[in-house]
């Protein structure tokens, strides 16, 4: 089994408001926690996972969410063709293809990173170097708590 856990509940209360309205996609579903905070306001929530074993534990807490899609297998793969999203949690572990990522995004589409340390560089960092000096997207850092961050870029 592939690892990372569950999203803390301060990022998923974060997605509950991002994701109002909004078509959601989300890279790494693992057991479905974050997918299911997302499905509460989203219009709907395409979430990709590509470790079997978690992608079965999701695809039954996911069950009877009708505005919730679950896709199993890389994320490249498996979401060719859809989108574009109002939405994007990139939350695929250590998987910096944010490039790949910014063009399933809509313009005014958000582009959403958490688990990072806050304070650090942003030279040498790649997920600070692309979200936060991309001239294509606006950006900010927030705290999600004391000791943790998330970027939420819009695409311009
Ligand atoms: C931190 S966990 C996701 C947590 C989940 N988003 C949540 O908030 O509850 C990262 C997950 O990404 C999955 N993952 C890693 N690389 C992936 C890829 N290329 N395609 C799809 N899933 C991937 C891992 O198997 C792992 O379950």
């Amino acid at each position: 089994m592939t690892g990372g856990g569950s999203s803390i509940p301060e990022v998923q209360a974060l997605l509950r408001v991002l994701a109002a309205g909004r078509n959601v996609v989300e890279i790494g579903a693992a057991f479905g926690d974050a997918a299911v905070a997302m499905a509460e306001t989203a219009r709907s929530v395409v979430t990709v996972e590509r470790d079997p074993e978690r992608a079965a534990v999701a695809r039954r807490r996911l069950a009877g969410l009708a505005n919730v899609e679950l896709l199993e297998g890389d994320w490249r793969e498996a979401l060719g063709g859809r989108g574009p999203f109002g939405l994007f949690f990139f939350d695929a572990g250590p998987d910096y293809d944010f490039e790949t990522a910014f063009d399933y995004l809509e313009p005014g589409g958000l582009l959403v990173k958490d688990d990072l340390t806050p304070g650090r560089p942003v030279e040498g960092d790649a997920a600070r170097e692309f979200l936060l000096r991309d001239p294509r997207l606006a950006a900010v850092e927030i705290l999600t708590t004391s000791r943790s961050a998330a970027i939420v870029a819009v695409r311009r």
